[in-house]
C-alpha cells in the first residue's frame, strides 16, 4: 500500500481523485487550507498551506509519505485578479513540495500543469509537446516554471518528478476553482436549471477540454508509469476540442429550448493566448494515452448525471 499526500485536495479534481486513488489501495493522506463537508470522502483529513514548508514536513514524515500529488493552486482566472497570491501560493507550494520530497526521500512527485503554460506565440493548432512556452498569464508562468523546477530535481537529484497539462477539465461533481474553461461546466448548470446561459468568452472561441473521467485515467495512468518508459517528464494530454457554440448545439439535443447568448470579459483574452487543440502523440507513445470521451459523449455523461443530481436537491 503506497502512501500519498494530495495537496488541495478539496478542489474539483481532488475530490474525485482520491476516492478512486483509495478504491485502487492507496492510503491517501488528504489535505487543503479548507475544511471538507464531507469528511467520509477525505478521511484522513489534514490542514495544510503549501506554502508552509515544516507543517508539510511534518506531515510527510508521520505518516510516512512515498508519493505527492500536488493540486493546490490558484487557478487561471482568480490568478489574474490577484498575481501576488499566485506567486506565493504556485512558485512557493512547488518549492516546498520538491525541496521536501527530496529531503525526506519521497519517490515520486506528480504536480499538474495546464495548457495554459503556452503562450500567443505557441503554434495553437495541435500544439506540439515540447515547442514555445511563454505565457503571458501568472497562472502559466507558474505552469512553466512548475515543468522547468520539476524537471531540474529530476535531474539533479533524481527525484521522479512527473507532470500532465491537462485542458479544461469538465465534471459534475465540486465546482471548477475559477478557470477560464469554467464556462463548459457553468454551461450545463445554467442549462439544466433556467434553460439559458451567457457565456464568458465568445461563440467562436476554440477551447482544449477534458471530461473528469479522461482527467482521472490519465492520472493515474502517468503516476503508474513505469519510470523506464518515459524520456519526458512534462506531457500534453488531450481530450476534444470544442466552441461555446459547439457545445451549446450538443446541449440542444436534451434541452431544444437552451439559448445562449456571449458576454466576453477579461477571460477571453486569456482563452485566445491558449491552443486551440493539442497533440498528445509523446503521451501515447511513452505511457499509452488515449482519450474515451467526445464532445457528444461528454454532453451525454454531464447532461445525465447533473440532471438526476440537480433534481434530487
Ligand atoms: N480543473 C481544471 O480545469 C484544470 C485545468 C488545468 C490544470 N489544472 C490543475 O490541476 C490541479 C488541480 O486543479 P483543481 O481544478 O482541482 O483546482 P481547484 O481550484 O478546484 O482546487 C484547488 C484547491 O487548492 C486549495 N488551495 C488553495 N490555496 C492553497 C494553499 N495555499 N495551500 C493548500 N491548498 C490550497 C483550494 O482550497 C482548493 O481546494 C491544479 O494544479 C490546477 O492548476 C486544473
Amino acid at each position: 500500500m503506497t502512501t500519498v499526500l494530495v495537496t488541495g485536495s478539496l478542489g474539483q479534481i481532488g475530490t474525485e481523485l482520491i476516492p478512486l486513488l483509495k478504491s485502487k489501495g492507496y492510503t491517501v493522506i488528504s489535505t487543503d487550507i479548507r475544511e471538507p463537508v464531507d469528511k467520509d470522502i477525505f478521511d484522513p483529513f489534514l490542514m495544510l498551506d503549501t506554502r508552509d514548508r515544516d507543517a508539510m514536513r511534518k506531515i510527510i514524515k508521520d505518516h510516512g509519505v512515498e508519493m505527492i500529488i500536488h493540486n493546490a493552486s490558484i487557478l487561471s482566472a482568480t490568478g489574474e485578479k490577484n498575481p501576488q497570491l499566485a506567486l506565493e501560493v504556485n512558485m512557493g507550494g512547488i518549492q516546498n513540495v520538491l525541496e521536501v520530497a527530496r529531503q525526506e526521500g519521497v519517490k515520486r512527485v506528480l504536480s499538474p500543469s495546464s495548457i495554459a503554460a503556452f503562450g500567443p506565440d505557441t503554434p495553437k493548432d495541435n500544439t506540439p509537446n515540447d515547442t514555445i512556452m511563454r505565457p503571458n498569464t501568472i497562472y502559466g508562468v507558474s505552469k512553466v516554471y512548475t515543468e522547468l523546477l520539476g524537471e531540474y530535481y529530476a535531474h539533479k537529484y533524481g527525484l521522479d518528478f512527473r507532470t500532465l497539462r491537462y485542458p479544461g477539465i469538465i465534471s459534475a461533481g465540486a465546482q471548477p476553482g475559477g478557470g477560464t474553461t469554467d464556462w463548459a461546466v457553468q454551461i450545463f448548470y445554467d442549462a439544466i436549471l433556467t434553460g439559458k446561459y451567457t457565456c464568458f468568452v465568445d461563440h467562436d472561441v476554440l477551447m482544449p477540454m477534458m471530461s473528469m473521467q479522461d482527467c482521472l485515467k490519465a492520472t493515474i495512468m502517468l503516476l503508474e508509469a513505469p519510470e523506464q518508459n518515459l524520456k519526458h517528464r512534462s506531457f500534453n494530454v488531450a481530450g476534444c476540442s470544442f466552441t461555446p457554440a459547439q457545445l451549446a448545439n450538443e446541449l440542444k439535443k436534451f434541452i431544444p429550448d437552451f439559448q445562449i447568448d456571449y458576454a466576453p470579459d477579461f477571460r477571453q483574452e486569456i482563452a485566445l493566448s491558449w491552443p486551440r487543440s493539442i497533440d498528445d502523440s509523446v503521451a501515447r507513445e511513452e505511457w499509452g494515452w488515449e482519450p474515451d470521451y467526445d464532445l457528444s459523449k461528454l454532453t451525454e455523461y454531464m447532461y445525465n448525471t447533473l440532471k438526476s443530481k440537480l433534481d434530487k436537491q
